[in-house]
């Protein structure tokens, strides 16, 4: 079975990719759409608008096809307090994101590469509350995907997320094309560790188990005080 690289294999999946939102959102979506509103509210609390040099900016990382920014986008609609953005490695779920979305801004980035990074956080601002679900998977090491965040966060910024504990990635069908994508095993304590050595303190941690079975571990991160 062929291996693809995130890139490619999702480029190649982004078509079928909705019909796996159900599936996902039993991982993670009724805490982390619960997180991120309560994070948005915070966020909003803590500078009154009239206070602020601008919206905050909530950001999705390795946002796929909109699965999660359609819903922000509702949930955003009347508050002028914030803008949304989103990234992925993947040409065609930015493709598809763009034409789910109407305000948001999009565009393709791989969240390793620092050099883009800077360019989007110069052109865009850093975000204020940060998600990345389903994204550490594809990311070997667990400090680059902290250090990666914290460059994309302003100071005191909210980082959501969530880590699977998966063992071998999951079979995908396009049309008549059977595949894999690239992905890593993260262990929670690695995760935890990696976190801290980048300077974030750890608010929440959620487990989300399926039949006494641990599926994903969705985490509140809030990021350190100065600017990476
Ligand atoms: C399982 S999907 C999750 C998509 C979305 N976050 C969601 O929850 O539905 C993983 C996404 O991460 C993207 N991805 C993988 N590696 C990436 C990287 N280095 N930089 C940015 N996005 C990446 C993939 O292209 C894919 O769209």
């Amino acid at each position: 079975m062929e291996n693809l690289d995130p890139a490619s294999g999702y480029d190649l999946y982004a078509p079928y990719y909705k019909k796996d939102h159900a599936h996902l959102d039993s991982f993670d979506w009724t805490i982390a759409g619960a997180w991120w509103r309560e994070a948005l509210a915070q966020l909003e609390a803590v500078v009154p608008a009239e206070n602020r040099k601008g919206p905050l900016i909530a950001l999705d990382a390795g946002c796929g096809d909109g699965r999660s920014l359609v819903r922000f986008e509702k949930w955003l609609a009347g508050h002028e307090s914030a803008t949304l953005q989103g990234f992925d490695l993947s040409p065609q779920m930015v493709k598809l994101a763009s034409a789910k979305t109407h305000s948001a801004t999009l565009g393709v980035l791989d969240v390793e590469d620092q050099q883009a990074r800077e360019a989007w956080v110069q052109q865009r601002g850093r975000a204020d509350l940060l998600s990345a679900f389903f994204l550490l998977v594809h990311i070997d090491r667990e400090e680059d995907f902290f250090v990666a965040m914290r460059h994309l966060l302003a100071p005191k910024g909210i980082l959501l997320m969530n880590t699977i504990p998966q063992r071998k990635p999951p079979v995908l069908v396009a049309g008549t094309k059977k595949f894999t994508i690239l992905s890593h095993s993260h262990r929670l304590e690695a995760v935890r560790e990696a976190g801290y050595d980048a300077g974030f303190d750890l608010v929440r941690e959620h487990p989300v188990v399926e039949e006494d079975e641990l599926i994903s571990t969705v985490f509140w991160w809030a990021a350190p005080r100065e600017v990476q």
